[in-house]
């Protein structure tokens, strides 16, 4: 039988911490077929969509975004850690298993109506993507929908993001 997108994707226990398996899709990206199913099936979802710009979310989501980007032959926008972006930037923190991090864009990236779509390789608990939200709406720009190669479904993000009003699209699961 023929390998899903699943299949490619390596899990490795107790990295980072003891006790979580990392589900690791470095394995994805360096195989061609892997890599070009994955994108597809990001894009399956918003056949027919208006999208006017991508959105990557530091690190894997720009390897993903920007594929993405350019075969929907639209604009690419990082979305990064504190202090990474060289412009004027708008940020939000959001909460990490332990403690806090800060997601930042640059304020002139998007334009006000302007239709976006997120996108990243894993959701967990869904802070990351609900402060990209966050931020890209401060800029009245519509977000349609976020993309994720992988689903934690009991870390709840998708829980979290769909009481944003937010569609959420994904490609598989892992418990
Ligand atoms: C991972 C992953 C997502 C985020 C998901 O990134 O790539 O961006 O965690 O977790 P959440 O849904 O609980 O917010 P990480 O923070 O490890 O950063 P990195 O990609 O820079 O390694
Ligand atoms: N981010 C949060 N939890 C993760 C996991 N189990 N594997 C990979 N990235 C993650």
């Amino acid at each position: 039988m023929s390998r899903s997108v699943r299949d490619y994707i390596r899990s490795i226990h107790d990295f980072p911490h003891e006790g979580i398996i990392f589900r690791d899709v470095t394995t994805l990206f360096a195989d061609a077929r892997g890599f070009r199913m994955a994108v597809d099936q990001l894009l399956h979802g918003y056949a027919g969509a208006r999208i006017d710009k991508v959105v990557g979310l530091e690190a894997r989501g720009f390897i993903l975004g920007g594929a993405v980007a350019h075969q929907l032959s639209t604009g690419f926008v990082p979305i990064r850690k504190k202090g990474k972006l060289p412009g004027t930037v708008i940020s939000e923190a959001y909460q990490l298993e332990y403690g806090e991090a800060i997601m930042e864009i640059h304020d002139d990236a998007l334009r006000p109506g302007e239709r976006v779509l997120i996108v990243d390789d894993l959701l967990a608990t869904g802070g990351t993507a609900a402060a990209a939200i966050k931020l890209c709406r401060r800029l009245q720009a519509e977000v349609v929908g976020c993309a994720f190669v992988v689903d934690l479904p009991e870390l709840g993000g998708r829980k979290l993001l769909e009481g944003m009003d937010m569609p959420v699209h994904v490609l598989c699961e892992f418990e």
